[in-house]
C-alpha cells in the first residue's frame, strides 16, 4: 500500500477544525448571492489572490471578513455540510468542530440561528455520512472577559449541545490567564476546556493554558518545543496537541513543511494530532495535511498510523467509541 493510500484508507478523527475556515470562495460567492450582499471579491481567482498571509493577524482579518455573508440558519447548515461532505472523503469519521459565535451576534445574526444550523448539519453527517460530530464554542480572545460571560449567558439554552469551549483570534497580548475567571466558570459547568495556545505566543502561554487552567487540549502548541522542561510535562501528562501543518505554513509560523514539529513530537512521546484548522484558507483538508508533513518530514508508515491512533485517543469520545474506532485502524493495518 502507498502511504497516500494508507492515509486514505486510515479512519481519522480532526480535533481543530473552525468551521468558518471551512468556506470555500465557491459557496462564500453562492451565499453573497443568495442573501444580496456585496463582496469585495467578483471572481474566485480575486478571492483565492487574497489568501496569502504572512502571519495570524493578516489571515484573521480576512476570516472574519468572509463570514459576513454567513446570515441564516440555513447558511450555517451549507457551511457545515459542506465540510463534511469533504471530511467524509478523507475518511474523517468523527471530528470536533470549533464555531465562533461572536463573530456573529456582534453583525446582528442571532446566536440560535448559528448553532441550529450548525448542529442540524451535525445530525444530518451521523445519519447520512456515519460522522460523529462534537460542538466546540470558541470565545474570541481579542474581545474581554466580560464579552465572554455575555456569550456563556447568551448561549445557555444550548449548553448541553456543546461538548467543551475554546479559545481562539489573535493570541499575541492575550494570555490565557486573561480568561482565568471564564475557564473556571466553564470548567464548573462541565464543559471539557481547549485554548489555542503558542501559534504565535510564547511556551509561557503553554504553561498558562496547561498549569493555571487546566485545560484538556491544547491547539496548537508549536512553541512549547523550545521549553524543555515543558515539553517533559506534555509527555508525563499526555496532554493532546492539536497540529495544523499547513495551516503553520500559511500564516508562516513555520517557513517549510520540513520545520513543522509533529516528527519530533511523535519521537518525544507527546500525543500529537494532525488536523486542518481553516482548510479553505490555508490549501487542504485533513488527509492532504497528514500527506504533506509526511512527506516533508519522511514520516514512517508506523507514524501515521501512530497520528491516526491519537486522534481518536485525544478526542474526546467515550471509551467505548476509542476502541471501536481504533479496531478499525487495525483492521486497515494488519
Ligand atoms: N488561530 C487563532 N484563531 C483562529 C485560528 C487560528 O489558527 N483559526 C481560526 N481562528
Ligand atoms: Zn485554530
Amino acid at each position: 500500500m502507498t502511504q497516500r493510500d494508507l492515509i486514505q484508507r486510515l479512519p481519522k478523527a480532526e480535533l481543530h477544525l473552525h468551521i468558518e475556515g471551512s468556506f470555500e470562495p465557491e459557496l462564500m460567492m453562492q451565499l453573497a448571492a443568495r442573501n444580496k450582499i456585496d463582496l469585495r471579491f467578483k471572481t474566485l481567482d480575486e478571492a483565492k489572490a487574497a489568501y496569502n498571509f504572512s502571519n495570524l493577524q493578516e489571515f484573521l482579518d480576512l476570516y472574519y471578513e468572509g463570514m459576513q455573508v454567513l446570515r441564516t440558519e440555513e447558511d450555517f447548515h451549507d457551511l457545515t455540510w459542506a465540510y463534511l461532505q469533504r471530511a467524509a472523503a478523507d475518511n474523517v469519521r468523527h471530528v470536533e468542530m470549533f464555531f465562533d459565535p461572536q463573530a456573529h451576534t456582534a453583525r446582528g445574526v442571532p446566536f440560535g440561528a448559528v448553532t441550529e444550523g450548525i448542529l442540524a448539519a451535525l445530525a444530518r453527517g451521523e445519519k447520512e455520512l456515519g460522522i460523529s460530530g462534537y460542538l466546540i464554542m470558541s470565545f474570541l480572545r481579542h474581545l474581554s472577559e466580560e464579552d465572554g460571560f455575555d456569550l456563556l449567558k447568551v448561549s445557555e439554552p444550548w449548553h448541553d449541545k456543546f461538548i467543551g469551549v475554546g479559545l481562539d483570534s489573535s493570541e499575541m497580548g492575550h494570555p490565557p490567564l486573561k480568561f482565568e475567571r471564564l475557564y473556571k466558570r466553564c470548567e464548573a459547568l462541565g464543559f471539557k476546556l481547549c485554548m489555542h495556545a503558542g501559534e504565535e505566543g510564547p511556551p509561557q502561554y503553554v504553561r498558562e493554558a496547561l498549569l493555571d487552567i487546566g485545560v484538556d487540549r491544547i491547539d496548537h502548541g508549536n512553541r512549547s518545543m523550545e521549553d524543555p522542561a515543558l515539553i517533559e510535562i506534555l509527555r508525563d501528562t499526555q496532554t493532546p496537541l492539536t497540529n495544523c501543518p499547513l495551516s503553520n505554513l500559511s500564516l508562516c509560523v513555520i517557513h517549510d513543511l520540513k520545520d513543522s514539529p509533529v516528527k519530533a513530537q511523535l519521537e518525544a512521546g507527546l500525543m500529537v494530532t494532525v488536523n486542518s484548522d481553516d482548510p479553505a484558507y490555508f490549501g487542504g483538508y485533513v488527509g492532504r495535511n497528514y500527506e504533506q508533513v509526511s512527506q516533508a518530514l519522511g514520516l514512517s508508515d508506523a507514524q501515521i498510523i501512530q497520528l491516526a491512533r491519537n486522534s481518536f485517543e485525544a478526542s474526546f469520545l467515550p471509551g467505548v467509541s476509542k476502541k471501536r474506532h481504533l479496531a478499525a485502524i487495525d483492521a486497515v493495518t494488519h
